[in-house]
């Protein structure tokens, strides 16, 4: 696994997070030889909400990230939670092997596994793909305009998690901008057949923000196939359980890098 063209996983955060929230799951990815990069995207937490879009998003994962890697000549996975799934899913766009190869080009991403990922279809926002309403936990206008937060974190996001860790959970929550859920994403990589046996999507069941209703309502709208594992935790099973999700990474890996 640790050989140099190994595939590097990268990683796209939810809304409201970091790159930094996957840190739990970095040793146990670590000792199974895989390497990984951060993905953030510029719409968390800002200077200016009014031109946060989600194509930005889209368009800086692609530029800043996935191409740069790519160039490299390495291939990459994306692990994408929730949001991150939207941004994912436009970024990797005409990114697959089959697309890449028809170029002349030898490296590719070989994989998208979404953690309780959030689907959008093309030309769809998130705010429509919800349903055209926020849930409540969703602040709207706080910290201040433009801008969301979700709360009560430890009873949406952590309900699966030790509550002494609180104090600790609880910085990792930025405030993010709520356009990049209001305008709409491109066309999705995953709907591309370049993409078939390249998805895996951890269901995460006793999740209390993307409910596992929604999950699978994506999933069927999609219209695509995914390897589904179900996870019996919360919407951060990275924190919740690092060790059992990285197996399950190493798995999802394993297939992808088979074909
Ligand atoms: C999405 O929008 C673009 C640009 O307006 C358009 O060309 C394309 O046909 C749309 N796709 C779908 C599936 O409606
Ligand atoms: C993702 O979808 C869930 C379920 O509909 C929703 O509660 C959540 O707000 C969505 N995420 C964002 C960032 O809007």
């Amino acid at each position: 696994m640790s050989s140099a063209n190994s595939p590097v996983i990268v990683l796209v955060p939810g809304a409201f997070g970091t790159p930094a929230g996957f840190d739990k799951l970095l040793p146990y990815l670590k000792a199974a030889g895989l390497s990984t990069h951060p993905g953030p995207y510029p719409s968390c937490n800002p200077s200016d909400p009014t031109t946060a879009t989600c194509s930005n998003d889209i368009v800086a994962l692609r530029d800043d990230v996935l191409l740069p890697l790519l160039r490299q000549g390495k291939d990459v996975i994306i692990l994408a939670h929730s949001y991150g799934g939207v941004v994912a899913g436009g970024a990797a766009k005409d990114l697959d092997k089959q697309t890449r190869g028809a170029q002349g080009q030898t490296s590719s991403v070989i994989g998208l596994i979404y953690v309780a990922g959030n689907i959008t279809l093309e030309n769809e926002s998130l705010f429509e793909a919800v349903g055209g309403s926020y849930p409540p936990f969703i602040k709207v206008d706080k910290p201040s305009k433009g801008f969301a937060l979700i709360e009560p974190a430890m009873d949406v996001l952590y309900n699966d998690c030790d509550r002494a860790l609180a104090p600790e959970l609880e910085k990792h929550m930025n405030p993010h901008a709520l356009m990049a859920f209001e305008t709409k994403a491109g066309a999705p990589a995953w709907a591309d057949a370049g993409f078939d046996g390249r998805r895996a999507y951890v269901r995460t069941i006793v999740d209390c923000c993307n409910p596992v209703g929604i999950q699978d309502s994506w999933i069927g709208k999609s219209k695509v196939k995914w390897d589904v594992v179900d996870f019996k935790t919360g919407h951060m099973p990275f924190i919740s359980q690092p060790q059992t999700l990285a197996t399950q990474i190493v798995k999802f890996v394993d297939s992808f890098t088979a074909i």
